[in-house]
């Protein structure tokens, strides 16, 4: 190859040799070499071929060397910017594939992976101990019966014995339903159960009916307006008062252990007679073995056997009640009955997941 400066007509223009060449080309691929992410390769192109760059001025040098001259140094100018320009490639490729590697890394979602923020969860305390209650009945031959919750007036008092204009259709807080003509109300407690499952059963009758029941009552730590109770009510021949409180005291000492009994005292509903107040006698409880007010019962009044179409010179029975939220709020020493309403998982986990 001529010696530079015999080729070129104007200092103003690198001179083209191969040094100066292979220089460039070193420089541009070191360059490219050293990108780290495509913004760095685009400087790097920008830089090293762009108009401006070594490269380029003596690509432009070109129209300058001796026309005899043209072909051999066309031919390295040429190869240069070839071998730059897929070094370009082959680097944008590579950086590319990496970018595009690294935001999948970054957007993968697991979806084998156990979600870290789902609870587990608990039962609702009250379904488990209206269970429990069921399964003493059940283990002793009865039935669990149930009824609506959005009941007929004649279910609720007229068949159980309340008088037309009985105080205590006022007394038990009745949500009546309108339009009035239709005689609805929410049940005021689960004894209109007993009169369906005299109706709907061949005798004699052994049911218990848990389920939900509405009163106007205050939203406190002792009352809730919708709460639930647990019925028994039993029709046989030759029922009597020892029958029932055989049952009770049996019942008690299942729930609360066997020093557990119970007692009565007198008492007053339409649907029983005699009636009485159930005490429980709670040998466990926080503040001390004490008695509790636990319910209502006595012997089915014969009006109701009547309403049911039973003949009371035949057929005698029993019934109790009572509420189960305050039977957990005293069995497992809940201070505020609201708990049970609220719905925080934190509560009924306490309480275990027995299913
Ligand atoms: N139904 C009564 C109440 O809600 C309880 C009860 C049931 C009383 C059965 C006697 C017999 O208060």
């Amino acid at each position: 190859m001529p010696p530079v400066e015999s080729i070129l007509v104007s200092e103003e223009v690198p001179q083209i040799t191969p040094e100066a060449v292979s220089e460039a080309v070193d420089a541009a691929l070191a360059a490219i070499a050293s990108a780290g992410d495509t913004a760095q390769l685009k400087a790097a192109r920008a830089a090293h071929t762009a108009e401006g760059s070594t490269l380029a001025r003596l690509n432009a040098s070109m129209r300058q060397v001796a026309p005899e001259h043209k072909a051999e140094f066309g031919k390295l100018v040429g190869q240069a910017r070839g071998r730059v320009n897929q070094a370009l490639a082959a680097r944008e490729a590579e950086l590319e594939e990496a970018e595009t590697a690294a935001r999948l890394e970054a957007e993968r979602v697991d979806i084998t992976a156990v979600a870290s923020r789902a609870r587990t969860g608990a039962r609702f305390p009250i379904s488990l101990l209206q269970e429990e209650i069921a399964d003493i009945f059940v283990g002793m031959g009865w039935e669990v019966a149930e009824g609506p919750e959005l009941e007929h007036e004649w279910f609720n008092f007229d068949a159980l014995n309340f008088d037309e204009d009985h105080p205590a259709r006022q007394e038990q807080d009745t949500f009546y339903v309108a339009p009035a003509s239709r005689h609805l109300v929410m049940r005021t407690h689960t004894s209109p159960v007993q009169v369906r499952s005299m109706l709907d059963r061949e005798l004699p009758v052994y049911v218990v009916c848990p389920g939900r029941v509405y009163r106007t009552d205050e939203f406190d730590a002792t009352h809730l307006p919708v709460f639930t109770q647990v019925e028994g009510l039993v029709v046989d021949k030759g029922i009597t008062m020892a029958n029932l409180k055989g049952t009770l005291d049996h019942f008690a000492k299942v729930l609360f252990g066997p020093e557990a009994r119970t007692r009565f005292r007198t008492n007053f509903f339409p649907f029983t007679e005699p009636s009485a107040e159930l005490d429980l006698w709670h040998p466990t409880f926080k503040g001390g073995a004490r008695w509790i007010e636990w319910g209502g019962c006595g012997m089915v009044n014969p009006n109701v056997l009547r309403a049911a179409g039973i003949d009371p010179e035949v057929y005698s029975g029993f019934a109790f009640g009572m509420g189960i939220e305050r039977t957990l709020m005293f069995r497992s020493d809940v201070q505020d009955m609201r708990d049970m309403a609220e719905g925080d998982v934190r509560f009924s986990e306490q309480f275990g997941m027995v299913v």
